[in-house]
């Protein structure tokens, strides 16, 4: 059975245990996750070449992946500490927003150790190691970047202590469920699915798109995709889905640019702009909600 996405005993009992916290047990890969890997690294290094963004390449050079083989996370993280001090970090699943977050904080990436089945590449049931080490890891030598998403976990812990502010439990969690919602889409607009101008056109840094080899050609070329510069009164209040190609998606002009955002997201929040941001996907659960106000 290997680590193959959904069909992972190991990763099954360690959600059993409540144990979200977890290590990458190497010789547990098979065959075909190696062979899985190898093709999604395979067919999408020219796209990356095309489509991504700079400091994108460059992340993936510093790195040292093998194309070939399953990434061992102590490997990555030989590579990553000394130049940003960020480290992944293997976990089970999901995990809850504020934990999320607060890890972003401490340099601390929560990442999937799973590999999507060797006969649907393209199918993602939830996030796998391509995703999150192919996808989002680069990123992360990036010191702008990687600044910016220790700026995101400071909004988590502002938020919490916003709430806990609030005496009436019923005000703090419609509060709490609107800002939750502001910072998810504002993530999914960036980190996830976010674009850069650069001097040669539109180029990728969101991992959503970098891990996606239909994907990341579509966003730069369709005509059906809407591309405006990012405005963060458009952003926290533009739902989105997930299943499908995205129509609509935001250039930032980098990563400094990136990280005033995340700043500015921090003081709107602190003025209780975040408060009343439009209704509509995504949706806030119950676990989100109750690992921010577990920290309230
Ligand atoms: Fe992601």
């Amino acid at each position: 059975m290997g680590l193959t996405t959904t069909e992972a005993p190991f990763i099954e009992v360690a959600r059993e245990q409540g144990a979200l916290y977890i290590q990458q047990p190497y010789e547990l890969y098979s065959d075909s996750n190696h062979l899985a890997w190898a093709h999604l690294y395979e067919r999408m290094h020219d796209r990356w070449l095309t489509y991504a963004n700079q400091h994108f390449l460059k992340g993936i050079e510093s790195l040292c992946l093998d194309p070939t083989r399953v990434p061992r996370l102590s490997d990555v993280n030989r590579f990553l500490e000394p130049l940003t001090h960020f480290s992944a970090k293997p976990v089970s699943g999901y995990v809850p927003a504020f934990k999320f977050f607060d890890c972003l904080r401490n340099r601390e990436f929560p990442t999937t150790i799973t590999v999507r089945r060797l006969d649907q590449l393209d199918y993602l049931p939830e996030p796998d190691i391509f995703h999150d080490i192919a996808g989002h890891v680069p990123m992360h030598t990036d010191p702008a970047f990687a600044d910016a998403l220790v700026r995101f976990g400071d909004c988590a812990h502002t938020a919490a202590e916003l709430a806990a502010s609030i005496s009436d439990e019923q005000e703090r969690m419609r509060r709490l469920t609107s800002i939750i919602r502001a910072m998810a889409r504002f993530f999914w607009f960036t980190v996830e699915f976010g674009l850069m101008n650069s001097q040669n056109g539109l180029k990728v840094y969101g991992s959503g798109l970098l891990s996606s080899y239909g994907e990341i050609k579509h966003c730069i070329e369709s005509p059906q995709v809407q591309r405006f510069p990012i405005q963060l009164e458009w952003v926290i209040n533009q739902s989105f889905e997930i299943d499908h190609y995205q129509p609509l998606l935001f250039y930032v002009e980098g990563f400094d640019h990136l990280f005033e955002l995340v700043d500015q997201l921090e003081k709107w929040m602190r003025e209780g702009k975040l408060d009343n941001v439009a209704p509509g996907e995504p949706g806030v659960n119950a676990a989100d909600l109750a690992s921010f106000a577990e920290h309230s």
